[in-house]
């Protein structure tokens, strides 16, 4: 038994969507999120400097005492976590686009991936695709400009709406049956997607499985925290730190959010 809190990281509120999961599954586990809004967006940065900031947030967290890690973000976990996998003491939980699933299930041969550019041109990426998507086409989308939107509140927005339209109509027409969400921002953009897919094509996000595994990896390395009635989750944002708690809008217990200049 650990009751050490789980660390988890991303450039901004995307992880959120990771951490909702964690939490329903996980419902004795303490958390530490750090969200890196300032410098947001890491998916148009290079390999080098998505690699420093992943360093940096993994130490922080290492700092606080957190037993296991969570890279709640793709583009830093396909640029960063054999890295971080290699050099820290601790396990890690790795984000990538659930293209094995999307792949496994498509009836059309074709399934779309909406991700960062950091990701989609990262090495972990194309050989996750290779290994379990050769038999599929895969449509890349750079979902350019979405997370910068989100990251100022504008999820819903028409700015949003019609840079989602422009990026998913060329997949739709070319035949996907399923759309991948690459990148831990966008499925705060779900219910938008709904409204500008056309039904029957299923979109794939990870956070169910991501969760799953960090049960498994915690019992595995015996880590699990005792059973408790009140857990602490404590929110860090080095920008607006109102926005992270709008996201956190509506979730009960003891939230804490704080501003971090980190
Ligand atoms: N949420 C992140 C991801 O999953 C990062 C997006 C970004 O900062 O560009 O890729």
């Amino acid at each position: 038994m650990d009751n050490r809190p789980i660390g988890i990281f991303d450039s901004g509120v995307g992880g959120i969507s990771i951490w909702k999961e964690i939490r329903s599954k996980l419902p004795s586990e303490d958390t530490l999120y750090l969200a890196d809004s300032r410098n947001a967006p890491y998916g148009e940065k290079a390999p080098g400097q998505i690699l420093d900031l992943s360093i940096k947030n993994t130490e922080w967290l290492l700092d606080k005492g957190c037993k296991l890690i969570v890279v709640a973000c793709n583009t830093a976990t396909t640029n960063a976590i054999d890295h971080l996998r290699a050099h820290y003491p601790v396990p890690f939980i790795g984000i990538e686009p659930a293209i094995k699933p999307a792949a496994l299930g498509s009836t059309s041969g074709k399934v779309g991936v909406l991700a960062t550019k950091g990701t989609l041109s990262s090495a972990l990426f194309h050989s996750t695709s290779r290994n379990h998507a050769s038999h599929i086409e895969i449509l890349e989308q750079e979902g350019r400009g979405l997370v910068e939107l989100i990251e100022q509140g504008k999820a819903h927005s028409e700015d949003t709406r019609k840079l989602i339209r422009q990026y998913v109509q060329p997949m739709v027409a070319a035949g996907i049956d399923h759309l991948v969400l690459g990148c831990t921002h966008y499925p705060h953009l779900i219910p938008v997607l709904k409204e500008e897919l056309p039904e029957g094509i299923r979109i794939i996000d990870c956070g169910e499985a991501v969760a799953r595994q960090t049960f498994r990896i915690l019992e595995e390395h015996n880590l699990l925290s005792s059973e408790k009635d009140r857990t602490i989750h404590q929110f860090y944002s080095n920008a607006d730190h109102k926005l992270l708690s709008r996201f956190l809008e509506g979730v009960s217990g003891d939230v804490r959010v704080t501003y971090l200049d980190f």
